[in-house]
């Protein structure tokens, strides 16, 4: 396997996505945890040095990458990892002459390993203050942009850098390159998550022996693959159970239940939307809201077990989320993610989470090996708190009322227009503006709604889709002709990053 050594960069895990869809187990481990980076060097037959924050020089990190280096296996370190190994090699890292962000164009100086088969120039995404700017005694400069006379480097045919971000669907030829590197790391290209199914249905069957277990499902195609998975090791011992927490879009509790059932999945409905709204009443804060229905949900769930006699809880949990969640110390945490995050640690269950190694694509070849019909498999996600976080500050029920009336509006519209195929999501959100607005003779102060369409591969990175016009004008105006309390509708043209997909 590919060890990826993670810095801290908002990418860590983009870069052992990547590897393995060039057919290779990769795992992450934070640079923090020396002791983890040591053992997983040793087991790993290449190591990456990760983007990151911070800057070299603060040198809390030369030790996990003079250990990658010594290991005598090949290195490749991008950005932040890429600034590193220059330092601790001996090479100069200071400002760039002109920091770069997003899009920038690369001139190949020499090929090398690591940039063989790439053209010349090419566009790559870039995201930093400093660079290299003298290589370390010995090394090959590849390539150069304007604000890094370093972007790419070789050092004995076993250690590269890269300064920018290959992981990246926006940097051109960026798979290339790391398969050039995984060329050089000489591992068979044998990762196939498809094939696990026995395997992961193995191991839910040793966890949980004799006991038995309820699956929290929401119809999100993560939870139902780990639900799937629980209930062929364990038949009827495993409980799958529905919790409706009122905060759901128009329909989607039905067309939820309907895709279930295909699959033989006919969860317990706990109707606690009374419970989650009153709780969530008033709250304003987009991470207490998290908080609120992560907490309500552990107890819900703890209850129903109980009931049932279960100890186990089992869980749709998958890789991104158990890093983002706090495995990766050095990393802000941008939004506690309600499956893991907010889930209290002391909860009186034990958890079971079959895809915990596993990529979003990779659950999906895991989901279509299992008969999960495709409606399923590709439904937009809707967020763990659902609608509390499409309503920018305090919740009222009024305001539900309105985002979800909203929401309806933008599905139908984008369904019947035939887009819903290339957009990864799309929704209304009520913003904490007022504006005014005229009906009739009289001047109005009501709410601004704003929609969101992206296209995205993976969620961690999207741009905002190019709707037609019409549509836009049409959505617009059937929110304002059928909600009289919104007067304005705007459109997102924002891209993740600098936005996220959420407006909280
Ligand atoms: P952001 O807004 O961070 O969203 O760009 C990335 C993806 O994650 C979804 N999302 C959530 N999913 N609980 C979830 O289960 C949450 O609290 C949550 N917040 C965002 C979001 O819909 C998008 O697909």
């Amino acid at each position: 396997s590919v060890l990826v050594v993670d810095f801290g960069g908002q990418y860590a895990h983009l870069i052992a996505r990547r590897i393995r869809e060039l057919g290779v187990y990769s795992e992450i481990v934070p640079a923090v945890n020396l002791d983890a980076v040591g053992d997983a060097v040793s087991r790993s037959a290449g190591v990456i040095l990760s983007g990151g924050p911070g800057s070299v020089w603060e040198s809390r990190h030369d030790e996990a990458a003079l250990m990658a280096i010594e290991s005598g296996k090949p290195v490749l370190g991008i950005c932040y990892g890429h600034q590193l190994l220059a330092k601790v090699l001996g090479g100069e890292v200071g400002r760039s002459p002109l920091p770069e962000f997003g899009p920038t164009e690369v001139e190949v100086l020499d090929h090398g390993l690591l940039l063989d088969g790439l053209p010349a120039k090419f566009k790559v995404w870039m995201s930093h203050y400093d660079a290299v700017l003298r290589p370390p005694r010995g090394a090959k400069v590849l390539a150069r942009s304007p604000g890094s006379p370093v972007a790419a480097m070789e050092l004995g045919s076993r250690v590269f850098g890269v300064q920018w971000h290959p992981e990246v669907r926006h940097s051109q030829f960026g798979m290339e390159l790391l398969d050039n590197f995984l060329s050089v790391v000489g591992v068979p290209r044998s990762w196939r998550p498809g094939d696990m199914v026995s395997e992961l249905v193995e191991g839910v069957r040793l966890q949980v022996g004799d006991a038995r277990a309820v699956a929290a499902v929401s119809g999100g195609v993560d939870s139902t693959v780990a639900a799937l998975i629980a209930k062929k090791a364990l038949g009827d011992r495993l409980h799958p159970v529905f919790i409706d927490h009122g905060l759901h879009p128009e329909g989607e509790v039905e067309r939820v239940l309907k895709l279930l059932s295909t699959v033989g999945i006919e969860p317990m409905i706990i109707d606690a939307g009374e419970q989650f709204l009153s709780a969530l009443e008033g709250v304003a804060d987009p991470e207490e809201k998290r908080r609120v229905v992560g907490r309500l949900y552990a107890e819900v769930l703890e209850l129903v077990a109980r009931e049932l006699g279960a100890e186990y809880l089992v869980q749709g949990t998958i890789y991104p989320d158990v890093i983002e969640s706090g495995a990766s110390p050095g990393a802000d945490v941008i939004k506690t993610h309600h499956n893991v995050g907010g889930l209290p640690r002391d909860m009186g269950l034990k958890l079971v989470e079959p895809l915990r190694l596993f990529y979003k694509d990779e659950v999906r070849v895991i989901a279509e090996k299992l008969g999960i019909p495709r409606e399923l498999v590709w439904k937009q996600p809707v967020p763990g708190p659902g609608l509390a976080v499409r309503v920018e500050g305090p919740l009222t029920r009024e305001k539900l009322r309105i985002v979800r009336h909203a929401d309806a509006i933008v599905r139908e519209e984008v369904e019947s227009a035939g887009l819903s195929g290339r957009l990864w999501q799309y929704f209304a959100v009520l913003t904490a503006s007022k504006a005014t607005g005229v009906r009739g003779d009289s001047r109005s102060y009501g709410y601004v709604v704003a929609l969101r369409a992206v296209e995205s591969m993976d969620a961690m990175t999207a741009k905002p889709a190019e709707l037609p016009w019409w549509l836009l004008e049409r959505i617009a105006w059937r929110i304002t002709s059928e909600i009289p309390e919104v007067v304005r509708v705007v459109y997102d043209i924002t891209s993740k990053p600098p936005s996220t997909i959420e407006w909280e």
